[in-house]
């Protein structure tokens, strides 16, 4: 035990290890689709759900371009459909075998001569985020509990942290859950949250003293570890998790694993932009909560729900702060969600990078296309007044963004995050829970 110990105050080296197969998508290819209006956006999403086509980046009308990936199977008749729509696309990657080697060489070379990085400052393995969080609660036990909700399907401990100043005793103060990694390949979005436990615990600055003294913090780096680890190990562009389900591979004649976590959740269940085939990217699974991961952020938002006033599942990639719900009905404080939304999105531009897109805020339907059985629709409906899906920069990258721009993302997502913990104190003193 106090071999394990000295380990843990020397700082943990992480560790890299590549070994994710890129040549599996050998002759695959991205395009960027210029969308000029909605029903281009409903083109996208039915070749989504019929074709199987992976949506790598939503865009949205006139502001940003949508990309997606085809394989050289379905490449001929989509690009096809696009065309007889009239819709403009381009070759954004030629060979996506060849822009991961590409990135894995990326990761080899900030890793060489660098023996400590810390977990936030790369894309650290599950085993090594755990002990960061591990490490951070023997350092700091009057801030910082770590919690082991459970396993996941594969046997992983899911971990977070709650920082608090009272324990989470004195209920005066709000609750402020993000989380990130729900969707396995979305690597900058953990960084992110490490940065912010970083921030809350071990260099907390003078102006964001209040940040710790009037918030209780909820910070679960990744909520689906066996999808992350398998992104790392064998496939960098899984999403789903990777329940095995051999009654629905029977019924369907498949041999296919995970589902979608973030069409899981218990609301409006299998209703919008799903697919019933058990091998889509977008399978919500068999019935909502059939994944164990989703439970444990369920049960994590209904422990908490009476003073969680911000719950922010940060995904990537396409710069926007998106609320619900996810069907376009408003909910009925949209314009304080849309306020407090639009904050994060202006602090976080005054810190962009000056080619980056600024950020877009709005209803996820009404931005982008209309879901079901997301993260964030659930946790509004069950209670959480202010309730966000976050979308990272990627810099047009897409999801494998080299590791030297995790720090500037940290940087001005933490802005946002800042003002959005100043605001959830503000409104829930202010009894704004509708
Ligand atoms: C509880 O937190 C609030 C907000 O930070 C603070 O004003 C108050 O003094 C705290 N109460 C106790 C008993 O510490
Ligand atoms: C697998 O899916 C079927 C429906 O296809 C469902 O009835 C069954 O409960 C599921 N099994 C498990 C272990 O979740
Ligand atoms: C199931 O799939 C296999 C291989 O894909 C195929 O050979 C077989 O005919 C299918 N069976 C049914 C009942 O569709
Ligand atoms: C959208 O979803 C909410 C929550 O389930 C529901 O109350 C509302 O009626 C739905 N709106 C439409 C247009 O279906």
């Amino acid at each position: 035990m106090s071999a394990v110990i000295i380990f843990l105050f020397f700082g943990i080296a992480v560790n890299f290890v590549v070994a994710a197969n890129s040549h599996i998508y050998s002759g695959y290819s991205v395009h960027g689709v210029q969308l000029r209006h909605r029903l281009d956006q409903i083109v996208l999403y039915n070749l989504q759900t019929d074709l199987n086509v992976d949506l790598w980046g939503h865009g949205a009308p006139e502001i940003r371009d949508a990309f997606i990936m085809l394989s050289p199977e379905n490449r001929m008749e989509v690009l096809d459909i696009l065309d007889s729509n009239g819709m403009k696309h381009y070759l954004h990657i030629a060979d996506v075998a060849k822009s991961l080697k590409k990135h894995e060489a990326d990761l080899s070379s900030w890793h060489h001569g660098r023996q400590n990085l810390e977990p936030y400052e790369t894309y650290a393995r599950h085993a090594e985020i755990n002990a960061y969080m591990e490490r951070i609660a023997i350092q700091y036990p009057n801030i910082a509990k770590l919690v082991t909700i459970g396993e996941s399907f594969e046997g992983r401990d899911v971990k977070y942290l709650k920082i608090s100043t009272s324990n989470f005793a004195n209920t005066s103060k709000p609750i402020y859950f993000m989380d990130a990694t729900m969707h396995a390949r979305e690597w900058i979005t953990t960084p992110t949250t490490l940065y912010s436990i970083h921030r809350l615990v071990e260099d907390l600055r003078e102006e964001d003293k209040d940040l710790l003294e009037d918030v209780d913090w909820i910070i679960l780096p990744v909520v689906n570890p066996d999808g992350y680890e398998f992104s790392h190990t064998e496939n960098r562009l899984w999403r789903g998790t990777r329940s095995v389900n051999e009654t629905t591979n029977e019924l369907t004649n498949t041999s296919c694993v995970g589902v979608d976590p973030n069409r899981n959740f218990d609301v409006n269940f299998n209703t919008l932009g799903v697919s019933s085939n058990p091998c889509s990217q977008i399978y919500p699974g068999h019935e909502p909560f059939s994944e164990v991961e989703t439970r444990y952020v369920r049960d994590i938002l209904l422990e908490h729900i009476d003073r969680i006033q911000i719950y922010m599942d940060i995904h990537s990639y396409g710069s926007y702060v998106l609320y619900g719900l996810d069907n376009a009905t408003l909910p009925a404080n949209a314009v304080h969600q849309h306020h407090v939304g639009a904050a994060m999105g202006a602090n976080i531009d005054t810190a962009k990078l000056p080619n980056a897109d600024f950020y877009a805020v709005g209803n996820s339907n009404l931005m982008l296309y209309g879901t079901s059985g997301a993260a964030s629709d659930y946790a509004h409906v069950v209670g959480v007044p202010m309730s966000y899906t976050l979308e990272l920069p990627d810099y047009e990258y897409g999801f494998d963004m080299p590791p030297q721009y995790i720090e500037q993302v940290n940087m001005e997502t933490w802005k946002g995050i800042a003002i959005t913990g100043r605001l959830a104190a503000l409104y829930y003193n202010a009894r704004v829970r509708s």
